[in-house]
C-alpha cells in the first residue's frame, strides 16, 4: 500500500511543537549586528538633506547608511531594469516571479510612503532600533497620486506576458448581449490587503570574503541569490541561500524584496553578520500587497440561462516604482462555456508599494466578481445558481480550445451540495430565518490553475541504511518536507522512518519559486525520479555483486520492499539496502534526477476545481455577520497527504471568510501610508471567526498532468469563498454587496 495519500502526520511536527524548527532570524551567528530600516515619511520627492549625527553618536552604533554613503551596487534596482519598470517580460510570471524594482539605498529618490531610506547597524537590536528613530530625513516632496479615481483616468495596458495577454476575447459580445433575454451589468471592488504570515520577513547575511550567505525567509532561495548576486554584480555560485523553513509566505515571499539586499550590504558595510527583521509594520508597503481593484461583469444569457455572453474588465492598482498586474480575469477566461467572452486587463498607477502575489493573485479576487455576478444573474433568471453553472459548464478549456488533463467540477458541486444540504435552500431572499436571525445560503466556483516548473533532486543512500533525499524547494508550512518524504519512500520501497528529506539550500539542486502552488507537482516527480533511480542503482549493485543472494538476476526481476531489495519469483532470495551499500565499499549510493515538464500543456488545460457552499448568520440588529458552517468539494487529481491536504484547503477557505467579510488594508491616502499596518487592527479570522469546515477531496485520476497525478491545493481553497459569502448575505438579507470586505455597516443600512 502507497505511503503517499495517507494522512501521515507532518515529519516536522515535533520540531514545530517544540520550537526547535530553526526560522531564518533564529540562525545564531558569531559577532552577530542588527540591522533596523528607516522608512521614507512621504509618498513622493527626494531626500534633500540627510542628518545622521544624532544616530550616529549613540552606543553600540556601528553603521547609519543612506544613499549618500551606501556602497554603490552594481544593479541599482537589484533587478535588470527595463524602461520604466523590472524585468516582467519574463515567461510565465506566475512560475518565474521576477524581482520588482528595489530601492536600496542608491539614489535619492522616494517612491512611496514607507520606503527604505537608511539603514542603522548596531550591536544590538534595540540600540539600533533607537537610533533609527533618530535618523532626521528634510525631503523636497512633490505630489503624489494617491487618488484611485483619478489614477483611473490615465489608465495604462500591463505589459504584455506570453500566455497571458491583456486583452482577450472571442464571437461578439456586444451582439450576444442584444440577442440575450438576460443581462447583467455590475460593478465589483476589492480593497488593497496584506499578507501577514506570522513570521516577518527576516535576512541574516554573512560575508566570508567574496562570498554571501543570507538566511532568508523566503518562497525561492534561488530567486534570493540571483537578486543578491545581480545587486552586487557576482556570480549566483558566490551567494548561498539558506531557508529550511518558513512560517507562512503566501506570495510576499515569493519575490525578492530590498530588505535582503540590504541586509548583505549592511553586513559588507560593518564587516560583521548582520540580522535584519521587519516589524509587522513595515510589511504593509516594502513588502508587496494585494492591490486594490475594480471590476466590471457584464453577463448576458438566454431564457434557459445559457451564457452567450461574458464580458470582465479589470481595473487594478499598481504602482509608479514597478508594474505588477492582479489577473482577475482569468478565471472568466476559463471557467464558463459562452458565445461570446470579451475581457481586459488595465492598471492604475499609484505612488505606493509595488504590489504582489498574494494567495490565489487574480483567480481569489476575480471569482469574487464573477461568481457573484452569476448569482445575480441566477436571481434574475429565478434560477438555482448551482443549475445555472452546470448549464454552462465548459467541458474544454474555452479559451485555448483544449480538453482538460482532469476535472471533476460536476461531481465537486454535486458532493458539496449533497453534504451542505443545498436542495433544502428555500430561494427567496429573507426566507431561512432562525428567530431573529437571518440564515442565508450561498454557493460559487472554485479554480486554480495546475501549474509545474523544471526541478531537479538528488538521493542518496547511507551506509547506516537511512536515504537521504534534497532538493532546493521550501515548506512554508504546506507541508513539503511530508509529502516530499512520503514520495521518495514510495518509490524507494523504504519505511518512511529511513528516509530523510531536506531542502532550502542553494547547495542542494534548484527547485522553483514555492508559489502558484506548484511545488508538489515540479518537485515532487524531481524527488520521485531521483528516489527511483536510487532504487535502480541499489538493484543493478545487489545483482552484478557476486555476493548478493540477487547476483545474476535482471532489473525487471528485483523489487524493493521496506528497505529491502527481494527477488520476485523468490521473495525468500533477498539483500538489505544497508548491506548492497556496505558491500560495495561503504560509500553513498547516489542518484540525481531533473524532472521537466514536457508538451502536455499543449495538449491539455491543466486547472483544479472546485464549489464552495457557506452558511451566514446575520443579526438583523447590528449586521454581524457569522459563517456556521462552509462545504468545499475539491477536484484536485492524486490527494498526496490527507491531512496536509484538507489544511492547505481549510487553511485557504478561512482566509476566504477574511477576504470575504473583514480584510483590508485601510490607507491614509492623503500621505499613502497603511494606518492598520498591525494585527489588532487589520482583522484576519481567529478561531472564533471560523465555524465547521468541512473539505471534500473527491476522487480524481489526472494522467496527464505529472506522473503523480498531483494538482497543487495551496491557492485553490481561497477562490470562491468571497463570492459564496456575498452570495449568502444577499439570500440572508436581500442585500447585495459588491465592495469587499462585507462589513456590518455594510449590511445594517
Ligand atoms: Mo502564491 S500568491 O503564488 O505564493
Amino acid at each position: 500500500m502507497s505511503i503517499v495519500g495517507q494522512g501521515i502526520d507532518r515529519v516536522d511536527a515535533r520540531l514545530k511543537v517544540t520550537g526547535t524548527a530553526t526560522y531564518s532570524a533564529e540562525h545564531k551567528l558569531p559577532n552577530m549586528a542588527y540591522a533596523v530600516i528607516v522608512q521614507s515619511t512621504i509618498p513622493k520627492g527626494r531626500i534633500a538633506a540627510v542628518d545622521t549625527a544624532a544616530a550616529q553618536s549613540l552606543p553600540g552604533v556601528l553603521a547609519v547608511l543612506t544613499h549618500q554613503n551606501a556602497p554603490r551596487l552594481a544593479k541599482p534596482h537589484g533587478s535588470e531594469t527595463r524602461q520604466g519598470g523590472g524585468e516582467q517580460s519574463k515567461p510565465d510570471q506566475k512560475q518565474s516571479p521576477p524581482t520588482p524594482r528595489l530601492t536600496l539605498l542608491q539614489e535619492d529618490r522616494v517612491y512611496y510612503n514607507g520606503q527604505p531610506v537608511a539603514l542603522v547597524v548596531a550591536d544590538t537590536f534595540e540600540r539600533a532600533r533607537d537610533a533609527a528613530r533618530r535618523v532626521r530625513m528634510r525631503y523636497a516632496a512633490e505630489p503624489a497620486q494617491l487618488d484611485f479615481a483619478k489614477a483611473k483616468q490615465q489608465l495604462r495596458r500591463p505589459e504584455p506576458q506570453p500566455g497571458r495577454p491583456s486583452d482577450t476575447g472571442r464571437g461578439n459580445v456586444e451582439r450576444s448581449l442584444q440577442r440575450a433575454a438576460t443581462r447583467v451589468d455590475l460593478l465589483y471592488t476589492t480593497p488593497m490587503e496584506n499578507h501577514n504570515p506570522i513570521e516577518p520577513h527576516a535576512t541574516i547575511a554573512q560575508w566570508e570574503g567574496d562570498r554571501l550567505t543570507l538566511y532568508d525567509a523566503t518562497q525561492n532561495i534561488s530567486g534570493a541569490q540571483r537578486t543578491a548576486a545581480l545587486s552586487f554584480g557576482m556570480q549566483p555560485d558566490q551567494v548561498r541561500v539558506v531557508c529550511p523553513f518558513v512560517g507562512g509566505g503566501f506570495g510576499s515571499k515569493g519575490t525578492t524584496w530590498s530588505h535582503v539586499v540590504l541586509a548583505a550590504i549592511a553586513a559588507k558595510a560593518v564587516q560583521r553578520p548582520v540580522k535584519l527583521v521587519l516589524d509587522r509594520t513595515q510589511m504593509y508597503g516594502p513588502v508587496g500587497a494585494r492591490p486594490l481593484t475594480e471590476q466590471r461583469l457584464v453577463l448576458g444569457a438566454n431564457a434557459q440561462g445559457k451564457l452567450a455572453a461574458i464580458r470582465h474588465d479589470t481595473i487594478s492598482s499598481t504602482a509608479t516604482l514597478d508594474d505588477f498586474t492582479e489577473p482577475c480575469t482569468s478565471v472568466s477566461r476559463i471557467l464558463y462555456a459562452s458565445e461570446s467572452l470579451q475581457t481586459s486587463q488595465r492598471l492604475a498607477t499609484l505612488d505606493v508599494g509595488v504590489p504582489t502575489y498574494m494567495r490565489a493573485p487574480g483567480e481569489a479576487s476575480g471569482s469574487f466578481a464573477l461568481e457573484s455576478a452569476l448569482d445575480e444573474l441566477a436571481y434574475r433568471l429565478n434560477m438555482d445558481p448551482v443549475a445555472l453553472r452546470l448549464a454552462n459548464y465548459a467541458e474544454k478549456d474555452p479559451e485555448k480550445d483544449l480538453p482538460w488533463s482532469s476535472k471533476s467540477l460536476r461531481e465537486c458541486y454535486r458532493a458539496g451540495a449533497e453534504r451542505f444540504g443545498w436542495s433544502r435552500r428555500s430561494p427567496k431572499p429573507g426566507s431561512m430565518r432562525n428567530g431573529r436571525t437571518l440564515v442565508g445560503w450561498g454557493m460559487a466556483t472554485a479554480t486554480y490553475p495546475a501549474n509545474r516548473k523544471g526541478a531537479k533532486a538528488v538521493a542518496a543512500l547511507l551506509p547506516d541504511g537511512t536515504a537521504v533525499v534534497r532538493s532546493g524547494s521550501h515548506d512554508l508550512g504546506t507541508g513539503t518536507y511530508t509529502v516530499m518524504t512520503q514520495i521518495a519512500a514510495d518509490a524507494l520501497g523504504m519505511p518512511l522512518s529511513r528516509v530523510r528529506f531536506q531542502l532550502g539550500d542553494t547547495t542542494m539542486p534548484e527547485a522553483p519559486v514555492s508559489g502558484g502552488s506548484q511545488t508538489v507537482a515540479s518537485v515532487g516527480p524531481a524527488v520521485h525520479q531521483a528516489a527511483r533511480a536510487l532504487r535502480d542503482k541499489l538493484i543493478a549493485t545487489a545483482t552484478a555483486d557476486t555476493a548478493s543472494p540477487l547476483h545474476g538476476l535482471g532489473a525487471g526481476d528485483v523489487d524493493a520492499v521496506d528497505g529491502w531489495l527481494v527477488a520476485r519469483a523468490d521473495p525468500a532470495r533477498r539483500d538489505q539496502m544497508r548491506t548492497v551499500v556496505t558491500r560495495a565499499g561503504g560509500q553513498a549510493i547516489v542518484a540525481n534526477a531533473s524532472a521537466e515538464q514536457g508538451d502536455e500543456k499543449k495538449r491539455y488545460s491543466m486547472h483544479a476545481f472546485g464549489a464552495v457552499f457557506v452558511e451566514v448568520h446575520i443579526d438583523p440588529d447590528v449586521g454581524t455577520i457569522h459563517v456556521p458552517r462552509v462545504v468545499g468539494a475539491y477536484g484536485i487529481g492524486r490527494m498526496m497527504n490527507a491531512k496536509t491536504t484538507r489544511s492547505q484547503l481549510m487553511g485557504g477557505i478561512v482566509w476566504g471568510l477574511g477576504m470575504g467579510l473583514m480584510e483590508k488594508t485601510e490607507m491614509d491616502w492623503r500621505f499613502g501610508r497603511a494606518v492598520n499596518a498591525n494585527l489588532a487592527d487589520y482583522h484576519v479570522p481567529v478561531n472564533a471567526d471560523c465555524g465547521a469546515i468541512d473539505i471534500i477531496v473527491v476522487d480524481e485520476e489526472d494522467r496527464q498532468i505529472n506522473e503523480l497525478g498531483a494538482k497543487g491545493v495551496g491557492e485553490i481553497g481561497i477562490t470562491g469563498v468571497a463570492a459564496a459569502i456575498a452570495n449568502a448575505v444577499y439570500h440572508a438579507s436581500g442585500k447585495r454587496i459588491r465592495d469587499l470586505p462585507i462589513t456590518p455597516d455594510k449590511v445594517m443600512v
